[in-house]
């Protein structure tokens, strides 16, 4: 039962009011060439506006396949993916991609190719530029900046956007400390800012392996092993456990191995 306490997060009937933002339904997508590896089998799952999902799970498990998935960049071989209102999704990598030239064009180019008129980028580049702190980098060129600047940067490109949900695969998986912290800070930030009139709250999605930063980031946890989806739970509930050994024994082995 969930207990309302005034100015303490949603209230429970606050929940039950966010629209859905992204569905899938029975979704089974198979890669390689032959279409011989299945890479999610019989996925269903809908996120809901203002939630933070962490996908965790052992190498090879699926996780970048459902980010992919739930972008719409991948063919699906059955099943559904439903996206109930105009959703704006963003998606970066691992490692972001630079084109070779300076950090504003890069935004530059992002925003153009999203629509925006070219006249307006440069103004709207810089505005992102200085939401992550970077404005002193603008015209080095995107190639030379360090992993970390790069994801930052990665960031800028998605926020000058505006999106609503937020899909990232291993945001820091590789960055130093330092930089983890950094970009981990950014995204708690973008995911609790407030939306414009008539925008939904952002939507996060992402992948880890660093299950510190699950608990810090996410307020619901997909588990995922061979491509199928073996627990979908609160945060608390998958860090309890107890509780995660009783409701799914394959996640809590993963968790304690981890963590040991
Ligand atoms: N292009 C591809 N062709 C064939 N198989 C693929 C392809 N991409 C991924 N796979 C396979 O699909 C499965 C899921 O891969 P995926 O990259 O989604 O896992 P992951 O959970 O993101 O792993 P990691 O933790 O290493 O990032 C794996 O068995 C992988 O080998
Ligand atoms: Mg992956």
């Amino acid at each position: 039962m969930r207990i309302e306490q005034p100015g303490v997060g949603p209230t429970a009937s606050e929940l039950e009011r966010k629209p859905v933002v992204l569905t899938l339904k029975a979704v089974h997508v198979s890669l390689g060439p032959a279409a011989q590896v299945e890479a999610l089998r019989q996925i269903t799952l809908s996120i809901q506006a203002g939630e933070r999902v962490a996908l965790v799970g052992p190498n090879g498990c699926g996780k970048s396949t459902l980010l992919r998935a739930l972008h719409g960049l991948l063919p699906i071989a059955s099943g559904e993916r439903q996206v109930p209102r105009a959703s704006r999704i963003a998606m970066l990598f691992q490692r972001p991609h630079m084109l070779r030239m300076s950090v504003r064009r890069n935004l530059q180019l992002g925003l153009w190719l999203s629509g925006v008129p070219w006249g307006q980028t440069r103004e709207r580049a810089h505005q992102a530029l200085a939401r992550v702190d970077l404005l002193h980098l603008a015209e080095r060129n995107g190639r030379a900046l360090s992993g970390g600047q790069q994801q930052r940067v990665a960031l800028a490109r998605a926020w000058a956007l505006q999106p609503d949900v937020w899909l990232l695969d291993e945001p820091t998986a590789s960055l130093d400390p330092h930089a983890k912290r950094d970009v981990e800070a950014l995204i708690a930030d973008f995911s609790d800012e407030v939306p414009a009139p008539h925008r939904l709250p952002p939507t996060l999605v992402f992948a880890s392996h660093n299950l510190g930063q699950v608990k810090r980031l996410a307020s619901r946890v997909i588990y995922l092993e061979q491509g199928q989806l073996l627990a979908d739970l609160p945060v608390n509930h998958f860090f309890n456990h107890a509780f995660l050994e009783a409701h799914c024994p394959q996640a809590h082995l993963f968790v304690k191995g981890e963590t040991q």
